[in-house]
């Protein structure tokens, strides 16, 4: 296993059967810290004219139009955790700005020359085109700081439920760009749960956004806590994750940050609906929305 090939024949087989796959050293050292540095500098360079608060806890549903036209842009979206005691109202941060910002997404793939070299190097490539998908699509890109004792939750969640594709193709592509642990809010993962089915859907509705349920089973039947293990990788790791395994992430108390970027890809060959929540923009080359 090495850097920037295809998936081995046991990599792939172990990511059929578990629904993930992890491999260590896939980014380089001097890869993480361009990411983390261009990052530093979108951040610093952000004048937050918007307030949207990123919320990942179950049933949480980020609805706002800032986030809803983000698809095609360069957004930071903050966390919770970063104002006073009413958050969303007071607007009072109470940690400086380069601590507060939850993640940037969604386009930094397609708008940001860091990053679109990054998602589009010849080692990402490799992967994906050993992914099996007829027309990969790069669709989304998040650029996620669990900062260090505020980072907050994200709830079990399927990507698929995110960016819905018929038949479900989404895989993403996550990359720790600084070790993470129990500690500072690692992946969860249910190895095998991408043989269930899709539980939700985030879809568009006239008045935003609804998180539509597909699957009656109760959640914590379908997706028992407890079966959920830790993926403590180091820095550089990549975690492929299927678009249908459930996973989570803590929040981060602790006094480190855990810095990651994600990528997903879909398959264009696949239809994608027009009630979802991205929308990708004339400087995409994804799949346009049915009319
Ligand atoms: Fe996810």
């Amino acid at each position: 296993m090495s850097l920037g090939t295809p998936l081995s024949p046991d990599e792939r087989a172990a990511f059929e059967r578990d629904g993930y796959l992890v491999r260590e050293g896939a980014a380089s050292g001097a890869d993480c810290a361009a990411l983390r540095a261009r990052a530093e500098a979108l951040v610093a360079g952000f004048e937050p004219s918007e307030v949207s608060v990123f919320l990942a806890h179950p049933g949480s549903v980020n609805g706002d139009r800032y986030f809803l036209e983000s698809g095609d842009k360069i957004r930071c979206f903050f966390e919770e955790e970063a104002f006073g005691p009413a958050p969303g109202h007071g607007r009072a941060l109470v940690v400086p700005k380069q601590r507060a910002i939850n993640k940037i997404g969604h386009a930094l793939h397609v708008l940001d020359p860091v990053f679109a070299g990054f998602s589009s190097s010849a080692a990402v490539q490799a992967v994906v085109a050993s992914l099996g998908m007829e027309r990969p699509v790069a669709l989304q890109s998040m650029y996620i700081f669990k900062q260090p004792g505020i980072g907050g939750e994200v709830a079990i969640h399927q990507d698929a439920t995110y960016l819905y594709t018929e038949p479900t193709s989404v895989v993403g592509l996550w990359w720790a760009l600084e070790d993470a642990t129990r500690d500072n809010g690692c992946l969860w993962v249910l190895p095998g749960g991408h043989r269930g089915p899709l539980r939700s859907r985030f879809v568009r509705t006239a008045g935003g956004m609804q998180n539509r349920v597909l699957e009656k089973t109760p959640m914590d039947e379908l997706w028992p806590a407890d079966a959920l293990v830790p993926v403590e990788v180091g820095q550089g790791a990549m975690v492929l994750l299927h678009g249908l395994l459930p996973h989570a992430s803590q929040a981060n108390r602790s006094h480190r940050s855990r810095h990651a970027y994600a990528l997903h890809f879909i398959d264009g060959a696949c239809q994608y609906p027009a009630d979802n929540w991205l929308r990708p923009g004339p400087s995409d080359d994804g799949p346009e929305p049915a009319p």
